[in-house]
């Protein structure tokens, strides 16, 4: 009978206990990353109390799991209504550099629970026939957000063409600008990466790096390259600058951020007056890929596409050198004029 009675109370702990962890794994599947778990800090205790822009923590809770219904395309008109989705323009974007590190930033900070990515580059600044379609047809390329998250997009080619400052500051002149850059010269290297890859897919053949580089006239370095002229930051920031305030942008090491991407996703969520939300959990070394990756929850991690993280070619050292000497002025220019200095050669 005791027996009996025993076996029955092990049955019931071990359902109860199934249950219990059960329900735990469903709330950090659902509600998010495992330090949402923990209770949060209240906002204010974390910022300066003069800082504008708070998320409310409903808001931060709830992205995760109705946006995730959203992007599998279930939203329907109702939930649109019911949940005071809107599509927003950015409160901030990403505009450079090609290369830096932009997709690998856009991805990391919509990790935040109060940030929501324009998944696609939507070139509406740069490209004339999509400027012509108008501020709403941007607008309707955007993702549906909870009114108090930001939405965030990126388009590398906005840092380099000559109209889109001023077509920025005509649709919001006090914008967040993020420019992500790296050392120039591997910059340019992965630039041509990208365009040798496009080329050897289509089975055409491409000219050396060190050809396009230096000019064969005069053994200089060829400025008409647009690998080159896109690394020299200063020259694309200064006409920038014409239009915006220095304070308005914020500038991110993208080598960094392959190395060790979290205090830099942390400046950045300082610099949007976000609540420090992205932690080390949501960030894990792939060593398969020799990148950072992306954790949400237990359940749902990622890593960026194939397309990112090409083996460079090697390069002549004496091309490399050449390279490097040339963009050292423009560097110092860059550091003297963002405050951020790095050690490139
Ligand atoms: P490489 O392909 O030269 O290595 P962009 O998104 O602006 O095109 O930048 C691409 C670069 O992002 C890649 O250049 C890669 O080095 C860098 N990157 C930074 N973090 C990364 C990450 N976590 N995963 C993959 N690539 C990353």
């Amino acid at each position: 009978m005791l027996f009996k009675q025993q076996a029955l109370l092990r049955q019931k702990l071990f359902v109860l206990g199934s249950l219990v962890i059960g329900s735990v794994l469903y709330l950090v599947a659902r509600v998010g990353t495992l330090d949402r778990l923990q209770p949060i800090c209240p906002i204010e205790s974390r910022f300066h109390p003069s800082e504008p822009e708070q998320i409310p923590l409903r808001t931060l809770q709830f992205k995760r799991g109705l946006l995730h219904e959203l992007r599998k395309g279930n939203a329907t008109k109702e939930q649109i209504r019911l949940h005071n989705l809107v599509q927003q323009l950015p409160r901030a974007i990403i505009i450079g550099v090609r290369k830096g590190g932009t997709r690998a930033l856009l991805e990391m900070l919509n990790l935040h629970p109060a940030v929501v990515k324009a998944s696609q580059e939507i070139h509406f600044f740069d490209n004339d026939k999509n400027y012509a379609r108008g501020i709403d047809w941007y607008r309707g390329k955007m993702p549906f957000s909870l009114p108090h998250q930001i939405t965030i997009e990126k388009s590398p080619a906005y840092f380099i063409t000559e109209e889109v400052p001023e077509r920025i500051f005509k649709m919001n002149s006090s914008i967040k600008l993020l420019i992500i850059v790296r050392e120039p010269t591997t910059r340019a290297v992965s630039d041509y990466t990208q365009v040798l890859e496009g080329k050897e897919r289509k089975n055409k053949t491409y000219h050396k790096f060190e050809n396009l580089a230096i000019d064969a006239n005069t053994c200089e370095v060829n400025t008409k390259y647009k690998a080159v002229r896109t690394s020299i930051y200063t020259k694309h920031l200064e006409r920038w600058l014409k239009y915006f305030p220095v304070e308005q942008f914020h500038i991110v090491d993208g080598d960094r951020l392959i190395t060790d991407p979290l205090p830099e996703l942390q400046l950045v969520e300082r610099f949007l007056n976000l609540p420090s939300r992205i932690s080390q959990y949501n960030l894990y070394f792939n060593a398969t890929r020799g990148f950072y990756c992306l954790r949400f929850n237990i359940v749902f991690n990622k890593c960026l596409a194939g397309s990112k993280g090409r083996i460079h070619p090697e390069v002549d050292p004496s091309v490399v050198t050449k390279l490097q000497k040339f963009f050292h002025p423009f560097n110092q220019k860059f550091y003297q004029i963002t405050g951020r200095t790095f050690n490139w050669p």
